[in-house]
């Protein structure tokens, strides 16, 4: 199959070829993040795993090294400039041959719905910070700190530089990533309007960046899921199955991130983690705010 064509789902995902690549997963305590340290641990790859919350991290990273993995955390916020690049080289310090071969920015929020909230101008006099749903928290941590996570990683933490300086080519795997997007990034989460935004523009990460890191011999491609019952929307997912729309699961989501993360040939693609056309149109008629909370 070509560069540029479909990634080929009936091929069997090369789990194999993930021993001893370094790999780094942010937002690695919960939800996707967790098990994806689980799988790529579990193939023999060395992971750090990064968070905000540094507990459950490091109960993991506890876990896992005493089953002799090699698996450390780091704590980052991805909000956070220093923060990320003090995550970067961290790890390179941790891995083999100081270098990270396979990047995960999974780290995300989904929070308040939107409401317009029409207000009489003389409001603004008083406004001197934002009020809580106007912050742009959503889109710092799942846009921007990807955004910025993803050029420091492949700026700096990939070892491109010593590619461009032997100009030599080698039959090791392709450096990759691997963003996690949504198909709200498709066709919007109704009633969230920041976390479709954000969503919306980890797409346009990939399409933006994805010729100038193959360029460079770095694959960058996207899981785009559905929702799944993780912490982050274990809230909504009761009122969701009472309206009949699906869940996928955390396992389709994890097997789609190792086949783009091993896939050759998967230059610049989104997988979704389930059957896109069917849950476009549940995607559609769901607004998160029938989940009768505020989040
Ligand atoms: N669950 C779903 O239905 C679903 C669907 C589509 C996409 N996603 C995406 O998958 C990713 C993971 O979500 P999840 O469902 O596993 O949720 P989760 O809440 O279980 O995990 C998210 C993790 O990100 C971490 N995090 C949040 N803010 C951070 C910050 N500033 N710095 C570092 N870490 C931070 C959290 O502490 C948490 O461990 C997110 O990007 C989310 O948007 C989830």
């Amino acid at each position: 199959m070509s560069k540029y064509g479909p990634v080929d789902l009936k091929k069997a995902v090369d789990y194999a070829s993930l021993k001893d690549r370094n790999v780094v997963v942010t937002g690695g305590s919960s939800g996707f993040g967790k098990a994806f340290v689980h799988m790529f641990v579990d193939n023999g790859a060395n992971v750090v795993l990064a968070d905000v919350q540094d507990g459950p991290g490091q109960e993991l990273e506890k876990e896992l090294a005493s089953k002799g993995a090699k698996v450390k955390f780091v704590h980052v916020d991805v909000t956070s400039f220093e923060s990320q690049v003090n995550l970067v080289r961290q790890s390179l310090e941790f891995f083999p041959r100081n270098e990270i071969d396979i990047f995960v920015p999974c780290a995300g929020i989904l929070n308040y719905p939107t409401q317009i909230n029409p207000q009489d101008p003389a409001a603004l006099a008083d406004l001197k910070t934002p009020p809580e749903d106007l912050t742009g928290r959503v889109i710092s941590v799942n846009l921007a700190g990807v955004w910025i996570g993803t050029m420091l990683v492949a700026r700096y933490g990939m070892g491109l530089h010593k590619a461009a300086e032997s100009s030599g080519k080698t039959s090791a795997p392709t450096k990759t990533i691997v963003l996690i997007a949504s198909l709200a990034g498709y066709c919007g989460a109704e009633g969230s309007v920041e976390y479709t935004t954000s969503k919306f523009g980890v797409r346009g990460l990939l399409r933006g960046l994805r010729k100038h890191l193959a360029a460079v011999g770095v694959r960058i491609n996207a899981v785009s899921p559905f929702y799944v019952d993780t912490p982050m929307t274990s809230f909504a997912v009761p009122v969701l199955k009472e309206n009949g729309i699906p869940i996928s699961t955390v396992e389709h989501v994890v097997e789609a991130t190792a086949r783009l993360a091993t896939d050759e040939e998967a230059y610049g693609k989104t997988q979704s983690s389930s059957d896109a056309r069917m849950f476009a149109n549940t995607l559609r008629s769901f607004d998160i705010r029938h989940a009768g909370r505020a989040i």
